[in-house]
Protein backbone atom coordinates (compact mmCIF):
# COMPACT_ATOMS: atom_id res chain seq x y z
CA UNK A 1 0.00 0.00 0.00
CA UNK A 2 1.63 3.03 -1.09
CA UNK A 3 1.96 5.78 1.76
CA UNK A 4 -0.51 8.78 1.39
CA UNK A 5 0.97 12.15 1.77
CA UNK A 6 -0.15 15.55 1.88
CA UNK A 7 1.98 18.40 0.46
CA UNK A 8 1.29 21.89 1.73
CA UNK A 9 3.63 24.46 0.61
CA UNK A 10 2.18 27.40 2.39
CA UNK A 11 3.24 30.66 1.45
CA UNK A 12 5.94 33.05 1.25
CA UNK A 13 9.54 30.54 0.48
CA UNK A 14 7.25 28.10 1.25
CA UNK A 15 6.49 26.88 -2.09
CA UNK A 16 10.48 27.36 -3.35
CA UNK A 17 11.75 24.92 -0.85
CA UNK A 18 9.36 22.34 -0.90
CA UNK A 19 9.46 21.95 -4.35
CA UNK A 20 12.91 20.66 -3.83
CA UNK A 21 11.70 18.28 -0.62
CA UNK A 22 8.83 16.70 -3.38
CA UNK A 23 12.17 16.18 -5.55
CA UNK A 24 13.70 14.06 -2.88
CA UNK A 25 10.13 12.43 -2.57
CA UNK A 26 10.06 11.42 -6.27
CA UNK A 27 13.72 10.51 -6.63
CA UNK A 28 13.18 7.78 -3.62
CA UNK A 29 10.28 6.85 -5.53
CA UNK A 30 11.84 6.32 -8.77
CA UNK A 31 15.15 4.87 -7.15
CA UNK A 32 14.87 3.06 -4.33
CA UNK A 33 10.82 1.75 -4.42
CA UNK A 34 9.29 3.73 -2.24
CA UNK A 35 5.59 4.10 -2.47
CA UNK A 36 4.12 7.30 -2.48
CA UNK A 37 0.93 9.01 -3.42
CA UNK A 38 1.38 12.66 -3.14
CA UNK A 39 -1.53 15.18 -2.83
CA UNK A 40 -0.65 18.89 -3.60
CA UNK A 41 -2.79 21.30 -1.95
CA UNK A 42 -2.98 24.89 -0.91
CA UNK A 43 -2.33 26.62 2.05
CA UNK A 44 -2.72 30.33 3.10
CA UNK A 45 -3.92 32.93 1.19
CA UNK A 46 -4.50 31.30 -2.00
CA UNK A 47 -6.33 28.60 -0.43
CA UNK A 48 -8.53 31.53 1.01
CA UNK A 49 -9.14 32.51 -2.17
CA UNK A 50 -10.42 29.41 -3.60
CA UNK A 51 -12.36 28.62 -0.48
CA UNK A 52 -12.72 31.35 1.77
CA UNK A 53 -10.48 29.06 4.27
CA UNK A 54 -6.94 29.20 4.79
CA UNK A 55 -7.03 25.49 4.11
CA UNK A 56 -10.15 23.93 2.62
CA UNK A 57 -12.27 21.79 5.12
CA UNK A 58 -12.08 18.48 2.99
CA UNK A 59 -7.86 18.20 2.86
CA UNK A 60 -8.45 19.93 6.87
CA UNK A 61 -10.35 16.26 7.29
CA UNK A 62 -7.90 14.50 5.96
CA UNK A 63 -4.61 15.57 7.39
CA UNK A 64 -6.06 12.94 10.01
CA UNK A 65 -5.90 10.07 7.52
CA UNK A 66 -2.86 11.05 5.76
CA UNK A 67 0.34 8.73 6.00
CA UNK A 68 2.57 12.07 6.47
CA UNK A 69 1.61 15.68 5.89
CA UNK A 70 4.61 18.14 3.93
CA UNK A 71 3.96 21.62 5.39
CA UNK A 72 6.88 24.64 3.70
CA UNK A 73 6.08 27.93 5.88
CA UNK A 74 2.99 29.76 6.50
CA UNK A 75 2.39 33.88 7.30
CA UNK A 76 3.69 36.79 5.88
CA UNK A 77 2.25 40.22 4.73
CA UNK A 78 -0.77 39.08 2.79
CA UNK A 79 -1.68 36.54 4.97
CA UNK A 80 -1.61 38.90 8.21
CA UNK A 81 -4.39 40.91 5.77
CA UNK A 82 -6.88 37.81 6.34
CA UNK A 83 -9.97 37.70 8.75
CA UNK A 84 -8.67 37.13 12.31
CA UNK A 85 -11.16 33.68 12.03
CA UNK A 86 -10.10 32.43 9.01
CA UNK A 87 -6.09 32.47 9.99
CA UNK A 88 -7.11 30.92 13.35
CA UNK A 89 -9.67 28.30 11.50
CA UNK A 90 -6.72 26.48 9.43
CA UNK A 91 -3.33 27.88 10.35
CA UNK A 92 -0.41 26.21 11.55
CA UNK A 93 -1.31 26.03 14.98
CA UNK A 94 -4.53 24.87 14.55
CA UNK A 95 -3.54 22.19 12.25
CA UNK A 96 -0.82 20.96 14.95
CA UNK A 97 -3.52 20.52 17.60
CA UNK A 98 -5.91 18.88 15.16
CA UNK A 99 -3.52 16.27 14.45
CA UNK A 100 -2.45 16.10 17.92
CA UNK A 101 1.40 15.97 16.94
CA UNK A 102 1.92 16.87 20.55
CA UNK A 103 5.83 15.85 19.82
CA UNK A 104 8.32 18.09 17.89
CA UNK A 105 11.28 16.75 16.98
CA UNK A 106 14.06 19.53 15.64
CA UNK A 107 17.50 17.53 15.38
CA UNK A 108 20.34 19.90 15.64
CA UNK A 109 23.84 18.10 13.88
CA UNK A 110 26.92 19.94 13.28
CA UNK A 111 27.78 20.39 9.69
CA UNK A 112 31.92 20.39 9.84
CA UNK A 113 31.50 21.00 6.04
CA UNK A 114 29.56 24.39 7.17
CA UNK A 115 32.38 25.18 9.72
CA UNK A 116 32.97 28.67 7.74
CA UNK A 117 29.61 29.15 7.89
CA UNK A 118 28.83 29.63 11.58
CA UNK A 119 29.98 32.80 13.76
CA UNK A 120 30.71 30.05 16.44
CA UNK A 121 34.61 28.28 16.39
CA UNK A 122 35.05 25.05 14.92
CA UNK A 123 35.67 23.74 18.17
CA UNK A 124 32.74 24.42 20.15
CA UNK A 125 30.37 23.27 17.34
CA UNK A 126 32.43 19.83 15.92
CA UNK A 127 30.47 16.85 16.72
CA UNK A 128 27.43 18.55 18.28
CA UNK A 129 24.38 16.44 17.66
CA UNK A 130 21.27 16.64 19.79
CA UNK A 131 17.74 16.94 19.63
CA UNK A 132 15.29 19.24 20.34
CA UNK A 133 12.10 17.93 21.58
CA UNK A 134 9.06 20.87 22.09
CA UNK A 135 5.93 20.28 23.84
CA UNK A 136 3.60 21.12 20.37
CA UNK A 137 0.32 21.06 21.51
CA UNK A 138 -0.14 22.91 25.01
CA UNK A 139 1.88 25.63 26.80
CA UNK A 140 1.62 29.47 26.34
CA UNK A 141 0.36 29.20 22.53
CA UNK A 142 -2.73 27.38 23.47
CA UNK A 143 -3.36 28.30 27.32
CA UNK A 144 -6.76 30.56 28.03
CA UNK A 145 -7.35 32.82 29.07
CA UNK A 146 -6.32 34.97 26.32
CA UNK A 147 -6.92 38.22 24.37
CA UNK A 148 -6.27 41.52 23.68
CA UNK A 149 -9.04 44.25 25.51
CA UNK A 150 -9.47 47.70 25.61
CA UNK A 151 -9.54 49.17 29.27
CA UNK A 152 -9.58 52.87 28.66
CA UNK A 153 -8.27 55.26 25.84
CA UNK A 154 -4.72 55.04 26.35
CA UNK A 155 -4.46 51.44 27.70
CA UNK A 156 -4.69 48.03 26.51
CA UNK A 157 -4.63 44.47 28.25
CA UNK A 158 -2.77 41.55 26.33
CA UNK A 159 -3.21 38.24 28.29
CA UNK A 160 -1.79 34.47 28.03
CA UNK A 161 -1.85 32.01 30.03
CA UNK A 162 1.14 29.41 30.72
CA UNK A 163 -0.75 26.42 31.51
CA UNK A 164 0.05 22.53 31.42
CA UNK A 165 -1.22 19.28 33.11
CA UNK A 166 0.27 16.34 34.42
CA UNK A 167 -0.79 14.42 31.25
CA UNK A 168 0.47 16.58 28.97
CA UNK A 169 4.18 16.96 30.91
CA UNK A 170 4.10 13.04 31.32
CA UNK A 171 3.77 12.13 27.41
CA UNK A 172 6.04 14.87 25.84
CA UNK A 173 8.40 13.33 28.93
CA UNK A 174 8.06 10.12 27.90
CA UNK A 175 9.18 10.68 24.42
CA UNK A 176 11.99 12.52 24.98
CA UNK A 177 13.09 9.62 27.64
CA UNK A 178 12.22 7.28 24.80
CA UNK A 179 14.61 8.95 22.19
CA UNK A 180 17.67 9.61 24.85
CA UNK A 181 17.48 6.05 25.55
CA UNK A 182 17.20 5.12 21.64
CA UNK A 183 20.17 6.80 21.12
CA UNK A 184 22.19 5.88 24.52
CA UNK A 185 21.85 9.62 25.48
CA UNK A 186 20.85 11.75 27.92
CA UNK A 187 17.81 14.34 28.61
CA UNK A 188 18.05 18.05 29.53
CA UNK A 189 14.94 19.12 31.05
CA UNK A 190 14.49 22.87 30.23
CA UNK A 191 12.19 24.84 33.11
CA UNK A 192 11.82 28.34 34.81
CA UNK A 193 11.14 26.32 37.69
CA UNK A 194 12.97 29.31 39.89
CA UNK A 195 10.05 31.85 38.95
CA UNK A 196 6.76 29.80 37.56
CA UNK A 197 4.58 27.63 38.95
CA UNK A 198 3.64 25.76 35.58
CA UNK A 199 7.13 24.91 35.29
CA UNK A 200 7.30 23.67 38.77
CA UNK A 201 5.04 21.09 37.87
CA UNK A 202 7.21 20.73 34.54
CA UNK A 203 10.02 19.20 36.61
CA UNK A 204 8.46 17.65 39.15
CA UNK A 205 6.52 15.62 36.70
CA UNK A 206 9.70 15.01 34.71
CA UNK A 207 11.78 13.52 37.80
CA UNK A 208 8.82 11.46 38.78
CA UNK A 209 8.16 10.00 34.85
CA UNK A 210 12.08 9.70 34.95
CA UNK A 211 12.97 8.05 38.28
CA UNK A 212 9.77 5.64 37.80
CA UNK A 213 10.43 4.39 33.98
CA UNK A 214 13.74 5.53 33.14
CA UNK A 215 16.38 5.24 35.66
CA UNK A 216 18.68 3.70 32.89
CA UNK A 217 18.78 7.45 31.50
CA UNK A 218 20.65 10.16 32.47
CA UNK A 219 18.31 13.62 33.32
CA UNK A 220 19.38 16.70 34.34
CA UNK A 221 17.05 19.82 34.87
CA UNK A 222 18.01 23.27 33.29
CA UNK A 223 16.72 26.83 33.46
CA UNK A 224 15.65 28.20 30.43
CA UNK A 225 18.09 31.51 30.39
CA UNK A 226 21.17 29.00 31.57
CA UNK A 227 20.30 26.62 28.50
CA UNK A 228 20.34 29.45 26.13
CA UNK A 229 23.91 30.43 27.11
CA UNK A 230 25.02 26.91 27.38
CA UNK A 231 24.04 25.87 23.76
CA UNK A 232 26.29 28.40 22.71
CA UNK A 233 29.53 27.85 24.89
CA UNK A 234 29.41 24.55 25.09
CA UNK A 235 26.82 22.64 22.67
CA UNK A 236 28.30 19.44 22.89
CA UNK A 237 26.90 18.45 26.46
CA UNK A 238 23.78 18.26 24.62
CA UNK A 239 22.02 14.84 23.66
CA UNK A 240 18.22 15.60 24.28
CA UNK A 241 17.06 18.72 25.13
CA UNK A 242 12.92 18.45 26.38
CA UNK A 243 11.27 21.68 26.32
CA UNK A 244 7.71 23.48 26.51
CA UNK A 245 6.52 24.72 23.41
CA UNK A 246 7.35 28.22 23.91
CA UNK A 247 11.41 27.65 24.73
CA UNK A 248 11.55 25.08 22.45
CA UNK A 249 10.40 27.22 19.88
CA UNK A 250 13.31 30.14 20.78
CA UNK A 251 16.01 27.44 21.54
CA UNK A 252 15.91 25.61 18.49
CA UNK A 253 16.14 29.04 16.48
CA UNK A 254 19.32 29.73 18.88
CA UNK A 255 21.11 26.44 18.08
CA UNK A 256 20.37 26.81 14.23
CA UNK A 257 23.66 29.04 15.11
CA UNK A 258 25.52 25.98 15.47
CA UNK A 259 24.83 24.64 11.66
CA UNK A 260 24.89 28.00 10.41
CA UNK A 261 21.69 28.81 8.97
CA UNK A 262 18.15 28.09 10.17
CA UNK A 263 17.59 26.88 6.33
CA UNK A 264 19.40 24.02 7.55
CA UNK A 265 17.08 22.95 10.19
CA UNK A 266 14.40 19.92 9.52
CA UNK A 267 11.50 19.18 11.91
CA UNK A 268 9.34 16.33 12.46
CA UNK A 269 5.47 16.50 14.66
CA UNK A 270 4.62 12.96 15.92
CA UNK A 271 1.32 12.21 17.28
CA UNK A 272 1.07 8.57 19.93
CA UNK A 273 1.08 5.62 18.25
CA UNK A 274 -2.55 4.18 17.10
CA UNK A 275 -3.26 0.60 17.74
CA UNK A 276 -1.44 -0.35 14.64
CA UNK A 277 1.71 1.97 15.58
CA UNK A 278 1.11 4.23 13.44
CA UNK A 279 1.59 8.01 14.45
CA UNK A 280 0.42 11.05 12.59
CA UNK A 281 3.38 13.07 11.17
CA UNK A 282 3.96 16.77 10.33
CA UNK A 283 7.10 17.68 8.92
CA UNK A 284 8.12 21.27 8.20
CA UNK A 285 11.39 22.85 7.99
CA UNK A 286 11.92 25.01 11.24
CA UNK A 287 11.98 28.55 9.13
CA UNK A 288 9.32 30.64 8.51
CA UNK A 289 7.97 32.03 5.19
CA UNK A 290 10.70 34.75 4.82
CA UNK A 291 8.95 37.12 2.71
CA UNK A 292 11.73 39.52 2.40
CA UNK A 293 13.53 36.86 0.15
CA UNK A 294 10.30 34.57 -1.04
CA UNK A 295 9.89 34.02 -5.04
CA UNK A 296 13.55 35.11 -5.82
CA UNK A 297 14.55 31.42 -5.59
CA UNK A 298 17.61 31.97 -2.92
CA UNK A 299 15.94 30.17 -0.12
CA UNK A 300 18.00 27.25 1.31
CA UNK A 301 15.67 23.78 0.99
CA UNK A 302 18.27 21.82 2.98
CA UNK A 303 15.39 21.96 6.03
CA UNK A 304 12.57 21.46 3.83
CA UNK A 305 14.71 18.59 2.22
CA UNK A 306 16.05 16.45 5.05
CA UNK A 307 12.30 16.95 6.77
CA UNK A 308 12.00 14.48 4.18
CA UNK A 309 14.79 12.66 5.68
CA UNK A 310 12.95 12.94 9.20
CA UNK A 311 9.88 11.34 7.20
CA UNK A 312 11.87 8.35 5.86
CA UNK A 313 13.04 7.69 9.38
CA UNK A 314 9.60 8.07 11.16
CA UNK A 315 6.79 7.51 8.73
CA UNK A 316 8.01 5.12 5.96
CA UNK A 317 9.94 2.87 7.85
CA UNK A 318 12.86 3.63 5.48
CA UNK A 319 16.25 4.66 8.17
CA UNK A 320 18.50 3.71 5.53
CA UNK A 321 17.33 5.50 3.09
CA UNK A 322 17.31 8.72 5.28
CA UNK A 323 21.12 8.25 6.07
CA UNK A 324 21.65 8.35 2.03
CA UNK A 325 19.34 11.57 2.26
CA UNK A 326 21.57 13.27 5.01
CA UNK A 327 25.57 11.82 3.39
CA UNK A 328 24.25 13.46 0.08
CA UNK A 329 23.55 16.51 1.82
CA UNK A 330 26.85 17.00 3.38
CA UNK A 331 28.58 15.84 0.53
CA UNK A 332 27.09 18.66 -1.71
CA UNK A 333 27.68 21.28 1.31
CA UNK A 334 32.05 19.57 1.56
CA UNK A 335 31.83 20.29 -2.44
CA UNK A 336 31.33 23.80 -1.68
CA UNK A 337 27.67 24.12 -3.06
CA UNK A 338 25.99 26.72 -0.87
CA UNK A 339 23.04 29.04 -0.84
CA UNK A 340 23.33 32.61 0.24
CA UNK A 341 22.21 31.95 3.65
CA UNK A 342 25.56 29.99 4.29
CA UNK A 343 27.89 31.16 1.37
CA UNK A 344 31.57 31.47 1.91
CA UNK A 345 33.00 34.76 1.93
CA UNK A 346 33.77 35.70 -1.71
CA UNK A 347 31.94 32.10 -2.99
CA UNK A 348 29.07 32.09 -5.97
CA UNK A 349 26.10 31.02 -4.33
CA UNK A 350 23.70 28.47 -6.33
CA UNK A 351 19.90 28.66 -6.18
CA UNK A 352 17.08 26.91 -4.13
CA UNK A 353 16.48 24.79 -7.74
CA UNK A 354 20.21 24.73 -8.00
CA UNK A 355 21.15 23.03 -4.28
CA UNK A 356 17.94 20.43 -5.24
CA UNK A 357 19.82 19.09 -8.34
CA UNK A 358 23.62 19.17 -6.52
CA UNK A 359 21.48 17.25 -3.94
CA UNK A 360 19.56 14.88 -6.37
CA UNK A 361 23.07 14.26 -8.25
CA UNK A 362 24.54 13.17 -4.99
CA UNK A 363 22.09 10.65 -4.16
CA UNK A 364 22.71 9.22 -7.61
CA UNK A 365 25.91 8.80 -7.41
CA UNK A 366 26.00 7.66 -3.94
CA UNK A 367 23.11 5.21 -5.08
CA UNK A 368 25.99 3.80 -7.42
CA UNK A 369 24.74 5.77 -10.91
C1 LIG B 1 8.14 27.38 14.49
C2 LIG B 1 7.53 28.70 14.11
C3 LIG B 1 6.06 28.71 14.51
C4 LIG B 1 5.98 28.53 16.00
C5 LIG B 1 5.29 29.96 14.06
C6 LIG B 1 5.34 30.14 12.56
C7 LIG B 1 3.86 29.93 14.53
O1 LIG B 1 8.25 29.75 14.69
O2 LIG B 1 7.62 26.34 14.07
O3 LIG B 1 9.15 27.38 15.19
O4 LIG B 1 6.14 29.49 16.76
O5 LIG B 1 5.73 27.40 16.43
MG1 LIG C 1 10.07 29.13 15.63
Amino acid sequence: MAFEVIVLPGEGIGPEVTAEAVRVLDWFAAHRGLDVNLRLESHGTAAHAKHGQVIADSVFADLLSADAVLFGATGGPAFDELPEAARKAGGLLRMRRHMEVFANIRPIVACPELADATSLKADVVDGVDMVIVRELNGGIYFGEPRGLERLDDETERGVNTLVYETPEIERIARFAFELARARGGHVHSVDKSNVLETHKLWRKVVSRVGAEDYADVPLSHIIVDNCAMQIIREPKQFDVILADNMFGDILSDLAGAIVGSLGMLPSASLSAPDAAGRRRALYEPVHGSAPDIAGRGIANPIGAMLSVGLALHHSFGRGDDAKLLARAVRRTLGAGIRTPDIRAPNAKAVSTKGMGDAVLRELTRLNGG
